[in-house]
């Protein structure tokens, strides 16, 4: 059985440490797709949802899902799913369980939950530390639109998870707590029923796997 696992949530909430994850546990049957690479052309003016940045210039909504090319996205998974050895694709970013196109493809569906304020921390130390850059504009773009887009186009799309995992778990956690949900699709490693018992699951969503479309 081959199926698509969309992996949504926050910015910094875990989603991409978790999508890794996988695909390193099962580098030959699981395929990745992440959403970050399919937004329109940040040049491109006629397409996406555009904004003022904080500092005044023209820019490409990220936090948007109609700056996302869903299409070439969609296409991406489907490319995937046809792979030689591919058993599960594994989509994720943010607007994975808000995209039609992306949501009616998912077997499986999965909502990485962190607090505000560790995502925040985590996004801010990202920039500091990794991108060496000034934080200052990115926290002032998160006052303007970022809380807000997450509130309006990411939350809400929890609704639609089969699974909410906490983010705040370390990432063989957050690894065994998918393993149940993707079992069908995906014969669990050797090490995967030990780490079963470090699940910390989020109360509020079921397990039950949602019929891909
Ligand atoms: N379970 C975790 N425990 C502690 N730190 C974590 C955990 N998961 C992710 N992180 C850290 O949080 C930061 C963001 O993680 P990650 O890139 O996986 O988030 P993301 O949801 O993909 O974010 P984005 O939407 O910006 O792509 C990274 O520095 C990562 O190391
Ligand atoms: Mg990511």
């Amino acid at each position: 059985m081959t199926g698509v696992l969309a992996v949504a949530g926050g910015t910094a909430s875990g989603k991409s440490t978790l999508a890794e994850a996988l695909s390193l546990q099962h580098p030959e049957s699981v395929a990745l797709v992440h959403l970050d690479d399919y937004y329109v052309p940040a040049h491109d003016r006629l397409n996406g949802v555009w904004t003022v940045s904080a500092d005044g210039h023209p820019v490409l909504d990220w936090n948007h899902p109609g700056s996302i090319d869903e299409r070439a996205a969609a296409h991406a998974v489907d490319a995937a799913l046809l792979r030689p050895g591919v058993r599960l694709v594994v989509v994720e970013g943010l607007f994975a369980l808000s995209l039609p196109s992306v949501l009616r493809r998912a077997a499986w569906r999965v909502y990485v939950e962190t607090p505000d304020d560790i995502r925040l921390a985590r996004k801010i130390l990202r920039k500091i530390e990794v991108q060496r850059q000034d934080p200052g504009l990115s926290l002032r773009n998160y006052l303007q639109t970022g809380r807000d887009r997450h509130a309006d186009h990411v939350a809400p799309s929890r609704a639609a998870a089969d699974l909410v995992v906490d983010g705040t778990a370390s990432e063989a956690e957050m690894l065994a707590a998918v393993m149940p949900l993707i079992g069908p699709a995906l014969a669990q490693s050797p090490a995967a029923p030990s780490q079963a018992r470090g699940v910390r699951a989020v109360p509020g969503a079921s397990a039950i796997p949602a019929l891909a479309v």
